[in-house]
């Protein structure tokens, strides 16, 4: 059921400040202020070298910010590649060591096979599903759910805000595991994570503007994404979601990898997405923006009020979001992601729940 949407896509991309709320409530003790996980593990985070994490698509984009955070809060190594790679590369994969494996379907044929292979190799497994019935639930040693109800649109919206919702929490629990997080920094993060649902509304307040925005991008032959840190995977994501339910060609670049190549691409035909959040790396990210301009490249920034007051560019448009902690900003900049892509696609003409040659589960490889 479509509810009053037109797509179940956009009504997933509604559904988001609910469903994170919900996942949120079963990982976090809101009384405590802590997060208390679902289910006992059967290993010690605070004696892991290194965490492997694997996934395709979307999924994966997901595990890309959790190794930021992963590394960042708990100081834990962490190796990810994507599942299709992961399951042949032969790996040497430590006894005892941790295989995070996240799926919306559970079904995906090739995180399913590292998923056997890390067990192949005597690894613990955790999956982090929304098909709780799903073959990688049943054959993982512990299942962390994201409780995103059934996700119908091709297109991954509010699975991957809740993949990203248990990813920061299970990155709360390895930091507190290992000494690396403060009470202090442990209760911020928290307070945070609760204000995700709210500001994830708020973000949604930019839609009008995004159909706006919408009209130029459609126009569009190809479309640059650029962030740094946790932004980075973000624009993967971006162009992922846009070239697949638009099919206009879209990549996702690091910031500063911009001069290593993709900017011989930047005319005024080519809109660049920015996403900066006014965090650590803001400054950086403004000196490639400043490259773009320069090239007469279209910016379009998904920024702060603060960042947007601190740039000085000029942009084709800019999209502000609510002042946050970075670490939460991939949670809440997924919204106007997701929206670009959709209202791109919808304005289009495009299918956007079954887009060509797709299916929402890939069982085989
Ligand atoms: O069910 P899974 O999360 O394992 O699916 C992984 C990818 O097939 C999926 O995320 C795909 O990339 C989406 N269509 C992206 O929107």
């Amino acid at each position: 059921d479509k509810g009053n949407h037109r797509h179940f896509m956009g009504k997933e991309i509604h559904e988001q400040p609910e469903v994170v709320g919900r996942t949120l409530s079963h990982y976090v003790d809101l009384a405590e202020g802590r997060v208390v996980l679902p289910e006992a593990l059967p290993f010690d985070f605070g004696k892991l070298n290194r965490l492997y994490i694997t996934a395709c698509g979307t999924a994966y984009y997901a595990g890309l910010v959790a190794r930021y955070w992963f590394e960042q809060i708990a100081r834990l190594p962490v190796e990810i590649d994507v599942a299709s790679e992961a399951r042949y590369r032969e790996a040497p994969l430590e006894r005892d060591g941790l295989t995070l494996v996240i799926s919306q379907s559970g079904e995906t044929a090739d995180t399913l096979a590292s998923l056997r292979y890390a067990k192949s190799q005597g690894q613990h497994t955790l999956c982090v599903v929304n098909v709780p019935t799903s073959t990688i639930a049943r054959e993982s040693s512990v299942v962390m759910p994201t409780l995103a109800g059934p996700e119908i649109g091709v297109a991954s919206t509010k699975a991957f805000a809740c993949q990203l919702t248990v990813l920061l929490c299970l990155a709360i629990a390895a930091g507190r595991a290992r000494g690396t997080l403060t009470a202090e920094r442990e209760r911020a993060l928290i307070d945070a994570l609760i204000t995700v649902p709210g500001l994830m509304a708020e973000a949604l307040k930019q839609e009008g503007e995004i159909e706006g925005l919408a009209r130029e991008v459609a126009r569009a032959r190809d479309v640059l994404y650029l962030g740094r840190g946790t932004s980075y995977p973000m624009a993967l994501e971006g162009a992922l979601k846009l070239k697949e339910i638009s099919y206009i060609h879209a990549e996702g670049y690091a910031a500063g990898e911009l001069k290593h190549g993709p900017i011989a691409l930047i005319d005024e035909s080519v809109p660049v997405i920015v996403i900066a959040p006014h965090d650590g790396v803001f400054e950086k990210t403004v000196s490639n923006m400043q490259e773009v301009a320069a090239r007469g490249g279209r910016i379009i920034l998904i920024g702060d009020a603060k960042g947007a007051a601190e740039h000085g560019l000029d942009t084709l448009a800019t999209l502000t979001m609510p002042d946050l902690d970075a670490t939460v900003a991939p949670l809440v900049y997924a919204l106007p992601i997701q929206l670009i892509a959709y209202h791109t696609a919808v304005f289009m003409g495009k299918d956007v729940d079954q887009p060509r040659n797709l299916a929402k589960s890939v069982t085989v490889e």
